[in-house]
């Protein structure tokens, strides 16, 4: 924790859509009158038929219903792109930056309008419907974008799934909603290593079975099995369509998608995000916290397969008719200055990133920053995990040079869109502290009873009441959403973090709390990372916990029992890393491998992971009680034996 304090710099305080006075009565209102509030700001986005009812949420046990605008009519492609028009037709949309630094495009709001309709043809010529799921794993090239917001266009809802999952992965995710629409690339590009896109599609489609087209982006032009009938190019297809595709009408609480993240227990789940309530509430808080004025132009690193492309790079910029920039290369490649070689370039306004990148960055020195110039940024922003303060000083004075405040903004997939968050022009900054909620946004801090606690303390992250950009349910099963995150708390929506609030009522996140590892900003469940183990044949037995990393925030402790009669080898262990990269995909690669002849049981059979855990972050100092074990004597062997390569 950081006791330092930096000011809203006088000019911030001028120029920002808000300032402090302004937030404080903004965000009063939008807690004493939501209906009034969300009313007033759903208005912000394009309505073909007016809303006539706001807010109609409960949290109630066993009733949890979210609906938002929900009799209003919008799409959410028209106001992305056709409602520009009139005014930013020969404006910049996209600014693509290639893997190589010689590859780049600028898409105007006409091209994209033109790109996404006649996309949208290709689609309905394939039979897609409103309602249809169609999944898309695309690397990031601009045709990503256009396959998202074609869904749109058409009421159809996208699944996107991350580049890096493996075709099991996908697989899964294919089958979870039903698509049988898949769009591709022959294969993805970073750091100038190749990604066999449509090998790994064909090899889920084996596995999931029902897909009936494949749409395939040429990309690197190396050679890919193309199924008759099944698979086209995605080239050849739009050749044949006009760019005129009218936007479905879509009632504000039709879905617009699904993402598929991972919880403590079980397969990821299909979080369900909709039209109307998402599409107002990241349009809103991208204009705020990013403090986006027009012409700006704004880069989010993130990858469209993470919840913050969704919201960051693609639906919130350009709901705002913003320039927004979407890079599909990694940090380091080809130089370590690469990331500011790009802000250079296209004269980067606003960069938001996540901590993972930013560690990985700074410890390559301050050169590769500061022989770049960064003299066109003015905001600099956070996500997806926490920023320790060294880290968050670093890319203040070195990234920003000092004169560009940082937005440190808090969310999950499920939330859609910021929840706590500074806003620059408004909120002093605490380094390491998402600071304040959003307007509508009201945190609530609670001890292991469910005890409310005021003032200073620490507890578990609720939330009181919804806000538009909520999501609506796990696809296909509301219980499992009620039961996931509405069941600890009584009328409450349980984030799953723990979080501390100061005697100035900031909030500083310290993590999850829950079974759940943020790995390089990447998410994933215990669970599936023990059941990728468990399913090698010379396994029996696995348990993984987080432990501290310098660079990955987390990194992945596995303790493994192997079957009877198999041996413990440093090969067997590079066979498993391989084996849950190969499962799952190379977010969740194992960081360390503690072959254990038994692992710590509860009389009953539970494993006790909070001891596992403590072995793991080296603080065996203080397992706590391990009198209710079944085998006590488990832990000495754990301790013993313990890794310790960071
Ligand atoms: O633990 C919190 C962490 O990331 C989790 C959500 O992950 P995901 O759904 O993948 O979404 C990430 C991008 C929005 C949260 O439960 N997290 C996200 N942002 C922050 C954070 N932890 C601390 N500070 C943040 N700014």
């Amino acid at each position: 924790m950081s006791d330092k304090i930096y000011p809203v710099p006088a000019d911030w305080a001028a120029r920002a859509y808000v300032d402090k006075a302004r937030y404080e009565a903004m965000y009063q209102a939008s807690i004493e009158d939501p209906e009034g509030f969300w009313g007033e700001h759903g208005r912000r986005i394009h309505w073909f038929a007016p809303y006539t009812k706001v807010k109609n949420t409960s949290f109630a046990p066993g009733a949890v219903s979210i609906r938002w605008y929900e009799d209003g009519i919008t799409n959410v492609a028209y106001n992305c792109i056709d409602r520009h028009l009139p005014e930013r037709a020969d404006q910049v949309a996209i600014i693509w930056e290639g893997d190589d630094p010689s590859e780049q495009k600028h898409i105007t709001y006409q091209e994209l309008h033109d790109e996404v309709a006649r996309f949208a043809n290709v689609l309905r010529l394939r039979g897609v419907e409103k309602g249809d799921r169609v999944t898309i794993y695309m690397p990031m090239i601009p045709e990503a974008a256009y396959a998202m917001l074609a869904c749109a266009r058409l009421g159809a809802i996208h699944s996107v799934v991350f580049g890096g999952f493996s075709p099991d992965s996908l697989a899964g995710r294919i089958t979870d909603c039903g698509s049988k629409v898949i769009i591709t690339a022959d294969e993805g590009l970073r750091g100038g290593r190749k990604i066999p896109l449509k090998i790994n599609v064909d090899e889920a489609i084996a596995i999931a079975g029902g897909v009936e087209h494949v749409v395939v982006v040429r990309r690197t032009g190396s050679p890919v099995n193309m199924v008759p009938g099944r698979d086209v190019w995605w080239h050849d297809a739009a050749a044949l369509v006009t760019t005129e595709c009218p936007c479905e009408e879509m009632g504000a609480e039709d879905p617009l998608f699904i993402l598929y993240t991972s919880g403590s227990t079980g397969k990821p789940k299909g979080v369900l995000h909709t039209t109307g309530g998402y599409l107002v509430y990241v349009s809103m808080t991208f204009q705020y916290i990013f403090d986006y004025h027009g012409g700006e132009i704004f880069w989010c690193t993130a990858d469209v397969g993470w919840v913050t492309g969704h919201s960051y790079i693609v639906y919130g910029p350009l709901a705002n008719g913003a320039t927004t920039l979407m890079f599909e290369g990694i940090p380091t490649y080809p130089t370590k200055s690469r990331m500011w070689e790009v802000v250079d370039k296209h004269k980067v306004n606003i960069f938001y990133t996540a901590p993972t990148a930013l560690r990985a960055l700074m410890q390559a020195g301050d050169e590769p920053v500061k022989s770049t110039s960064r003299a066109s940024l003015r905001l600099l922003g956070s996500v997806g995990e926490p920023i320790n303060p060294e880290a968050w000083e670093w890319y203040h004075r070195v990234v920003g040079d000092d004169r560009c405040p940082i937005v440190d903004t808090w969310w999950q997939t499920e939330t859609g869109g910021a929840l706590i968050s500074p806003l620059p022009g408004a909120t002093d900054l605490k380094p390491g502290s998402a600071t304040l909620p959003f307007f509508g946004v009201q945190p609530e801090l609670l001890d292991a009873d469910g005890k409310v606690i005021e003032g200073a303390g620490a507890g578990n992250l609720v939330l009181k009441d919804s806000w538009p950009g909520q999501m609506r349910t796990v696809y296909g099963d509301h219980a499992r959403f009620m039961e996931t995150y509405f069941s600890a708390y009584p009328n409450r929506y349980f984030t799953g973090d723990g979080c501390r609030r100061d005697e100035d009522g900031y909030y500083w996140i310290t993590g999850r709390v829950d079974d759940v590892l943020n790995v390089s900003g990447h998410r994933l469940g215990t669970a599936e990372v023990e059941s990728a183990l468990v399913a090698h044949e010379y396994v029996s037995e696995a348990a993984v916990v987080g432990y501290p990393h310098d660079i990955k925030g987390q990194g992945i402790y596995a303790y493994v029992t192997l079957m009877v009669g198999v041996e413990a080898s440093d090969q067997l262990r590079k066979d498993l890393v391989t084996w849950v990269r190969h499962e799952i995909g190379p977010i969740a690669t194992p960081d360390l491998i503690q072959f254990a002849p038994g692992l710590p049981k509860t009389r009953s059979g539970k494993i006790m992971r909070r001891i596992l855990r403590k072995i793991a972050e080296d603080e065996h100092g203080s397992l706590g009680d391990t009198s209710t074990l079944a085998d006590p004597g488990v832990v000495d062997d754990l301790v013993t034996n313990r890794l310790n390569k960071r």
